[in-house]
This record gives structure tokens, C-alpha cells and sequence, in this order.
């Protein structure tokens, strides 16, 4: 295989290159920094992380310029990438108490956040009052009503946004879709005269400043995010006639796609993974396009447009590094036992999320060849394939043998990553295996899971200096809040 078609899709100019075969960040020799910090361990680009966030805030500004990106904190909640965000103009989207803890620590204003999810505790509520947030997204009529009671207790008077469901089918895993009413979320079209009446009879209690929806994470299709303002915009109309007040804002969450398979050469072993999910992009510059007409022709110029989005500012901010500790020759194929496994990557095993990987320190190499990758926790589904799917298949075809000339669509259907990665032929036991674009929802996820401490995370400095910013546990940590 010709090396530069391999190499040539993942590298970022500027970001993520090789040189001298090694994997560099923001210039930073990536293998040199895993000998000396240790593995695994998750590298972020304070350089990517700030230009990331500019760019999107800047195209949807550009196009409408009362707009708020309020970062969804689940995907990365580090107080130093927090701070960073906060620096660049963003807002903060939270999902609990803690977070809504964590984002007044990294230094956000109350009236600088929004506060989803669909389990508020009281304590929650009251947290969020005391001053009052932004936002409260409200996701159903028992929150509203405990929110009244919860305002009268504390004697404030909420920011309240109706979490609406918009009807939109994301195109997103399954357990990634959120906008319609066969999911948990939101307010029901049938709940909407109640959650009304609520606000009406509560006034000292409660404000509605806006609406919400969101309808899902990794959402190539701009058309389903304006779908999403159509719904809502109708929603709207009816809300504020009924109301006879307008809302002040419209915030239609986060969801945008990031592509997480680079490389035209590596199409092949990717072709497995979930009907092609992983190559969805969505720019900011087409979301804005394909919304803010309809929220201007609805509710005019003034109104202010609110994002949440997650993913599409840190993922592609991040590196993982782990060591190859183990090989092994089973099924006449080679395999690579590295030291990260899903106590780091909990999506590659929940959602079978896929995360491309190359040997960062063979980048030169000209040959390839195929692997089973796998992590080092005690059981099978610790692994970069998905053990599940292979094996549905496998009984499904060993019960219907007839069904053996369905295999194609069969497999396409059920076995959800590649069975084999595409490393530099020569990589073995010592060596380094980077994953790409692990900077969403790999923090907030980190587990201690077989008393592997969870990992040293650390960001390369605007000035390309390496700083840590989240030390490796270290034994006495996996005892923490034990009670001996
Ligand atoms: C309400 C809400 N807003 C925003 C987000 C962020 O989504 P993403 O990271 O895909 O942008 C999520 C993700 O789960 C969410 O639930």
C-alpha cells in the first residue's frame, strides 16, 4: 500500500501531522511524550480546541449575529478545556448539579448556562435558582411542578425553557436520538396545554424565556436540524398565542457530525462501520444556513439563537495513546493487546463507536497489514471490533444456513465496527497505538474498571508546551471513598 495514501488522510496540517514516521501534535512528538508521561494517556490541543470553537462561533454569528453557543459540558467537562471555551466567548450547557458545579468553578455566570435532563432532583432545581441560570430546559410536567414549588421554597423566580420534541428521526445510532417521541425526552404535544396552564397559574414562579430541542448526537444532515427549527417554530406560534407573550430565545441543541474516518485508503476495514455514521460531517456554516431562515421568517432578527454542542468542539481536539503490551496469533490472524481498552473509550463498547487508529510510531513504514485490536480488561468485549455483532451473525447463519446468501446485508445490519484495523505491518509489543478524535465523551467516562488507574489527560499549551491537567490515579486513588 502506498504509504502516503495511508498516512494522507488523517493528517491535519498544523495539528496533527507525522515527522520522521512519529505522530506529532501542534509540532509536539506524541511518542516522545507517551515515554516520558506513561500510558495510556489523552492528549488535547488547547491550539484545536480554541480555533474549533472560533470558527463555529464565527459562522453562526456571521449569519445571525444574536447567537450563543453554550458548550455541552458531558463531552469534555475538564475545568481547564472549560475555562478555555469560556475564554473564547462560549456559554455552557449542563445535564446535573455537578456539572452545573463544575461549569461555576471553571468560572461561567449563572445567567451563562442552561440546565437539561430528564431526572432534576429538587437540589438541582434549587442549585440552578441560587442566582438564577440562563435557563432551565424543562423536560416534562412533574419537573414543572416541582419547579414552582421549588421557586416558592427558595423564593426566586426560574428562566424556564420548554424542552420540545420536535418529531425528527435523527439518522444517528439508536441510542443517540432524542428527537422524537419514542425516546425519554421532552415535552409531548399532548403535554403542552398542561405544561400552559402550569405556567399561567405560576407567574411569580416561573418565566418563559425560551424553547428547546434536541434530536440527537452525530448528525451529518443539515436538513434534519432545519426540519427540527420548522417543528419547532411551529410550536412556537401556538405557545406564544396561547401565552400571549414571545420567547426570547430558541435554542435548538447541539448534535453536529464530526468525521471520525479520515482516510480514502482505509475504506475497506471502515466499511463496517454503522452505514457510514463515522463520515458524517456537519459544518456549522450548513447548520446555520439551513436554520436561522426559518427562525427569522418565524420570530424575527431579534431573537436570540442558542446551540448546544458537544462533540463537534472537542472531539477531533484529542489523542489517545496506548501501548501495544501483548501480541498474539489466533484464527490464523494477528492480534495487538493494548493497554486502553473501553476504562478509557466507554463508547467504543457502548455504542460500538469508532475510533480510527494508527501505529505512531511507524508512519513511515511503506507495508500494512491487517489486526484484531483489543484492550486489556478481563473480558472478549474488550474490543476494537464488536464481538456481539460477529457473534449474532455467526448464529444466525450457523441456525438458517439459507440465510448464508443474506451474509452481506446480515452483516451490514449487525456487526457494527470493523472485524480488522489497518496498522503498519510491522507494529508489535512495545509499540504505540494512537486513536484518533477520542476528545468527546471519553473524559467524563474515564473507569477505574479492573483497578486500571484511569489515565493522565493533558493539553499541549497554546505556546506548545505539554502541561498535565488531570493526574493519573494512582493506587491509593482506586481506595478513594473506599471505607476501610
Ligand atoms: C440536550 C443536549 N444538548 C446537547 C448535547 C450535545 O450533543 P453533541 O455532543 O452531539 O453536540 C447533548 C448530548 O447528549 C444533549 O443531550
Amino acid at each position: 500500500m502506498n504509504p502516503a495514501a495511508r498516512t494522507g488522510g488523517w493528517q491535519r496540517p498544523g495539528f496533527l501531522q507525522a515527522r520522521g514516521g512519529r505522530l506529532t501534535m501542534d509540532g509536539l512528538d506524541l511518542v516522545g511524550l507517551a515515554e516520558e508521561r506513561g500510558t495510556p494517556l489523552l492528549v488535547y490541543s488547547e491550539a484545536r480546541l480554541r480555533s474549533v470553537a472560533r470558527r463555529m462561533l464565527g459562522a453562526f454569528r456571521q449569519r445571525h449575529a444574536h447567537t450563543t453557543l453554550c458548550f455541552a459540558s458531558k463531552a469534555c467537562s475538564a475545568p481547564r478545556v472549560l475555562g478555555l471555551l469560556r475564554d473564547e466567548g462560549l456559554a455552557l450547557e449542563v445535564n446535573s448539579g455537578g456539572e452545573l458545579f463544575k461549569g461555576l468553578t471553571a468560572g461561567f455566570a449563572p445567567e451563562q448556562i442552561v440546565f437539561n435532563g430528564v431526572a432534576k432532583s429538587r437540589e438541582e432545581l434549587a442549585a440552578a435558582l441560587a442566582p438564577p441560570i440562563k435557563a432551565i430546559n424543562v423536560d416534562g410536567l412533574d419537573e414543572l411542578a416541582r419547579l414552582v414549588e421549588t421557586a416558592e421554597r427558595c423564593g426566586r423566580r426560574a428562566n424556564v425553557a420548554l424542552r420540545l420534541v420536535p418529531g425528527v428521526e435523527s439518522a444517528t445510532s439508536a441510542g443517540n436520538r432524542t428527537g422524537s417521541e419514542a425516546t425519554k425526552f421532552g415535552l409531548a404535544a399532548h403535554e403542552l396545554p398542561e405544561a400552559l396552564a402550569i405556567l399561567r397559574r405560576a407567574p411569580e414562579q416561573l418565566a418563559l424565556v425560551g424553547v428547546h430541542a434536541h434530536i440527537g448526537s452525530q448528525i451529518g444532515d443539515p436538513a434534519l436540524f432545519r426540519q427540527s427549527a420548522r417543528s419547532v417554530m411551529r410550536l412556537v406560534s401556538e405557545l406564544q398565542a396561547d401565552l400571549g407573550q414571545a420567547v426570547q430565545h430558541v435554542n435548538l441543541g447541539g448534535g453536529f457530525a464530526i468525521p471520525y474516518v479520515h482516510e480514502a485508503a482505509g475504506a475497506a476495514q471502515a466499511s463496517a462501520e454503522q452505514g457510514g455514521l463515522f463520515r458524517e460531517e456537519a459544518r456549522p456554516e450548513a447548520i446555520a444556513d439551513a436554520v436561522v431562515p426559518e427562525i427569522r421568517a418565524a420570530l424575527g432578527q431579534q431573537v436570540e439563537l442558542l446551540f448546544e454542542p458537544g462533540r463537534s468542539l472537542v472531539g477531533e481536539a484529542a489523542v489517545l495513546l496506548s501501548r501495544v503490551e501483548a501480541g498474539k496469533r489466533r484464527d490464523g490472524r494477528d492480534w495487538l493487546v493494548v493497554d486502553a481498552g473501553y476504562n478509557v473509550l466507554i463508547e467504543s463498547l457502548a455504542y460500538k463507536w469508532y475510533y480510527q487508529a494508527l501505529t505512531a510510531n511507524r508512519l513511515d513504514e511503506a507495508e500494512s497489514a491487517d489486526f484484531r485490536l483489543v484492550g486489556p480488561l478481563c473480558d472478549s468485549g474488550d474490543a476494537f471490533h464488536d464481538v456481539e455483532g460477529e457473534a449474532l451473525l455467526d448464529g444466525l447463519l450457523a441456525r438458517e444456513p439459507a440465510l448464508e446468501g443474506q451474509r452481506t446485508l446480515l452483516e451490514s445490519a449487525l456487526v457494527r465496527l470493523p472485524r480488522l484495523r489497518r496498522l503498519a505491518a510491522g507494529t508489535g509489543v512495545g509499540d504505540l497505538v494512537a486513536f484518533l478524535d477520542v476528545g468527546a465523551y471519553a473524559y467524563d467516562q474515564l473507569t477505574a474498571n479492573n483497578g486500571r488507574p484511569r489515565p493522565e489527560v493533558g493539553l499541549i499549551a497554546a505556546d506548545g508546551g505539554y502541561a498535565p491537567m488531570r493526574r493519573r490515579d494512582s493506587l491509593p486513588d482506586l481506595l478513594a471513598n473506599e471505607l476501610l
